[in-house]
């Protein structure tokens, strides 16, 4: 029995420095959830090395005496005992120390991994905003294009024009097509203060040139019938400071709204990026599509 007892403490004392090795920094770090976690694992190898130790000296030496039960496999015929106590205090010990672990411990009101992450994405965003607080022109508009070419590139191409026509060509601000879309059907999606734009502002010949002139670029002279839209878009079409969409180019609003809310037009629809982006990346955003603009 000795010899055992030596065994088992050796034993316990090799798993525990194994799991020292393993999951050590537990012992370091002021969580107590940790460390209560490492005195379980104690409590649990002493407990098991202890009770098999106590079961294996049994078999060695019990002779054991009751009343067989009526089945038998192979011969081997099994005594109607009860359930060893030792085996049902352990039974009914992990149970509560699930329930306790599951609902006091860990994750509902301490350590968890979600809130460390979330932790570390603000701290990450701290440092972000801290390094981009003042950055220069061509640093927002090189920042601008690798943001494009992660986020938009997908469905406006690496160059920004659209793949085969599935996204809108962003070196030019409207196509013809996108223009006749909006007077025909009106336009809503963006979130301007002004609300929506009503279907039918111009019609026929008129807001073909309309189209063909704002799709150019506005550049020439301003066909007459624009006056029918300058009362929202401005007499330059800029959008009147942001009470409707600019145009003539991708200014601030216009990219903020865009990335907002989404955009479903002529060609078809962008998903919003709500969230998805910081305000650093936006702005480089804004920057770069200014510095890709082609007029006309
Ligand atoms: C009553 C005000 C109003 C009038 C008049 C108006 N618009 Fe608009 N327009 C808006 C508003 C507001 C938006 C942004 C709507 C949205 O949220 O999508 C808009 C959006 C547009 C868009 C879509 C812009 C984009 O980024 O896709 C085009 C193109 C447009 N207008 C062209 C015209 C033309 C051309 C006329 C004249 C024939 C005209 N609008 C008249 C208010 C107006
Ligand atoms: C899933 C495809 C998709 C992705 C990704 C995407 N776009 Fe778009 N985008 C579109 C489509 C489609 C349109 C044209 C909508 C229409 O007018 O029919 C569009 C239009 C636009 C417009 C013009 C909006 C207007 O009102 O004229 C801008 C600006 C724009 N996208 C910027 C971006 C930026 C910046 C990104 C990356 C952050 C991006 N897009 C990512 C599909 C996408």
């Amino acid at each position: 029995m000795k010899k055992m007892v030596i065994g088992g403490i050796i034993l316990i004392v090799a798993l525990m420095t194994g799991t020292y090795f393993v999951a050590g920094d537990a012992f370091q770090s002021d969580d107590y959830i940790n460390s209560l976690t490492m005195l379980g694992a104690l409590a649990i190898i002493v407990i098991t090395v202890f009770t098999v130790l106590k079961y294996v000296n049994q078999i060695k030496n019990d002779t054991a005496t009751g009343e067989l039960a009526d089945e038998s496999w192979d011969g081997i015929g099994e005594y109607t005992n009860p359930i060893p106590s030792g085996w049902g205090l352990i039974f009914m010990g992990t149970i509560i120390w699930m329930m306790w672990y599951f609902f006091v411990g860990y994750p509902t009101n301490q350590f968890s991994q979600i809130g460390q992450y979330n932790e570390e994405v603000l701290e990450n965003n701290a440092k972000f905003a801290k390094a981009w607080e003042n950055p220069s022109d061509e640093t927002l508009t090189s920042m601008g294009e690798s943001v494009f070419l992660v986020q938009c590139a997908p469905c406006h191409g690496v160059d920004a024009e659209g793949i085969d026509g599935k996204a809108q060509d962003l070196t030019h601000r409207l196509s013809k097509e996108q223009v006749l879309h909006a007077i025909n059907n009106g336009s809503n999606n963006l979130g301007y203060p002004m609300g929506a734009m009503p279907a039918g502002m111009a019609s026929g010949e008129g807001a073909e040139k309309i189209a063909t002139w704002i799709a150019g670029g506005m550049q020439g002279e301003q066909p007459a019938e624009f006056a029918a839209c300058a009362s929202c878009h401005g007499p330059d079409g800029k959008g009147m400071n942001g009470m409707a969409a600019n145009l003539s180019g991708f200014d601030d609003t216009l990219v903020g709204k865009v990335l907002e809310n989404g955009k479903k037009g002529a060609i078809g629809t962008m998903p919003s990026f709500k969230g998805r982006l910081n305000e650093t990346q936006e702005k480089s955003l804004r920057h770069f599509l200014n510095s890709i603009q082609v007029k006309g």
